[in-house]
């Protein structure tokens, strides 16, 4: 097999999330927040977006070059027409050693009741879930758009139903909004067979009022369940994982933690990010991009895709969180959540 390709900071490339749409259905506050992205936002053309063809074919270089892992995210993924037809095209992908690609979504859930059936069948493995809280008033205020709780509660057992778990549920905590709910959460989810993650709240993008003072550092989060059921780590199975994981030493199960702001995780960063017209983005919290799309669109062979991806990666050396706390805060240029899925 050909050398690894790694990073200036020898990181190998493993993963490959792929934003499929800049549009969501939601309004979550801490991500789309409604006066930025209200009526008059300019979301993407659909002749801007990569067609099907174009991201199948980005994913099979990235997959010859070691990715082993898609995601595919948005905003919302699920609101991309077709969605089904291009998981089917990219389940049908192998890495060179003749392994099948692992993969997933991130999704908010809304549409999973109607379609988890269809996208199993088309080949997607598993689905992580969106869910910031359990009270019904409370998730409505977050999303902002009058989104029940109990749908969402209803697409994680539908995912499941489906074969597309174990789902993760993922929890962004913000303190003063949701932090009481730490145990409650936990405790709805312990038994499930579901993996309740907690995230730091990030500074992605610019327009989310991202404060250090609202970041519910793991630490805590780790502390207080383990005051009420005792954790025991478990070891990463992933070297490039986001999630510390802990299980419950009662057996009911297990919990990630996702620190990016108080133990950044770039040391070994294995992902590449493609929004949805085809700009890479070697990092969260990259600046800018590299215009993959006018490759593709200007004719560029497989080969020279697979350059073009080589040459970017070689070059990495992104390692924002990292250095975080040594920026001096407003002064970045950064895409926002939304665009890049996280
Ligand atoms: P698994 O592969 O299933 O563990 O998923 P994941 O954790 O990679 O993906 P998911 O979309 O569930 O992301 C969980 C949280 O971690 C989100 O808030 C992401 O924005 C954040 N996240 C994912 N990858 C990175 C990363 O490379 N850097 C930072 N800072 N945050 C990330
Ligand atoms: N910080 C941390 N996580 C975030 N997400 C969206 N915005 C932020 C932020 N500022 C989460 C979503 C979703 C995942 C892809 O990222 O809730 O679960
Ligand atoms: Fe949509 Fe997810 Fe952003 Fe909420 S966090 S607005 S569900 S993309
Ligand atoms: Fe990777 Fe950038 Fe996140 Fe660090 S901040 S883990 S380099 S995406």
């Amino acid at each position: 097999p050909a050398a690894a390709l790694l990073d200036a900071r020898s990181r190998p490339l493993h993963d490959l999330r792929i934003s499929v749409t800049d549009r969501c259905n939601f309004r979550c506050v801490y991500c789309m927040p409604k006066e930025i992205f209200g009526r008059d936002f300019a979301f993407r053309e659909r002749s801007e977006l990569l067609s099907f063809e174009e991201i199948e074919r980005l994913a099979r270089v990235a997959v010859s070059l070691g990715v082993h892992k898609l995601r595919l995210t948005g905003g919302e993924p699920l609101l991309r027409r077709g969605i089904v037809d291009l998981v089917g095209m990219l389940s049908k992908l192998a890495t060179p050693e003749g392994k099948p690609v692992d993969l997933a979504m991130t999704t908010n859930g809304s549409a999973l009741p109607v379609m988890a059936q269809q996208l199993k069948a088309a080949g997607l493995r598993r689905v992580t879930i969106s869910l910031d809280s359990l009270d019904d008033a409370r998730f409505k205020a977050i999303n902002d758009v009058n989104f029940p709780v109990s749908r969402v509660l209803q697409a994680i057992d539908a995912a499941e139903q489906a074969g597309l778990g174990p789902v993760k549920v993922n929890t962004v905590l913000k303190r003063g909004v949701n932090d009481d709910e730490i145990l409650s959460l936990a405790e709805h989810f312990r038994s499930s067979g579901q993996i309740l993650r907690f995230i730091e709240f990030m500074d992605v993008g610019t327009t989310n009022g991202w404060k250090l003072d609202a970041v519910v550092p793991s630490s805590e989060v780790v502390s207080r369940i383990n005051e009420r059921w005792a954790l025991e780590p478990v070891v990463k199975t992933e070297p490039g994982e986001t999630a510390n994981r802990w299980r419950y030493a009662d057996g009911a199960g297990e919990i990630g933690v996702i620190s990016s702001v108080t133990n950044a995780f770039c040391g070994n960063c294995s992902r590449a990010r493609v929004s949805a017209e085809g700009q890479l983005y070697t990092c969260l919290f990259a600046g800018s991009g590299y215009d993959l799309r006018a490759l593709l669109r200007g004719g560029a062979d497989d080969a020279e895709l697979a350059r073009a991806l080589t040459g970017r990666w070689r070059q990495r050396d992104d390692n924002y969180s990292e250095l975080r706390a040594a920026l001096t805060p407003g002064n970045r240029k950064r895409i926002e959540m939304s665009y890049i899925g996280g």
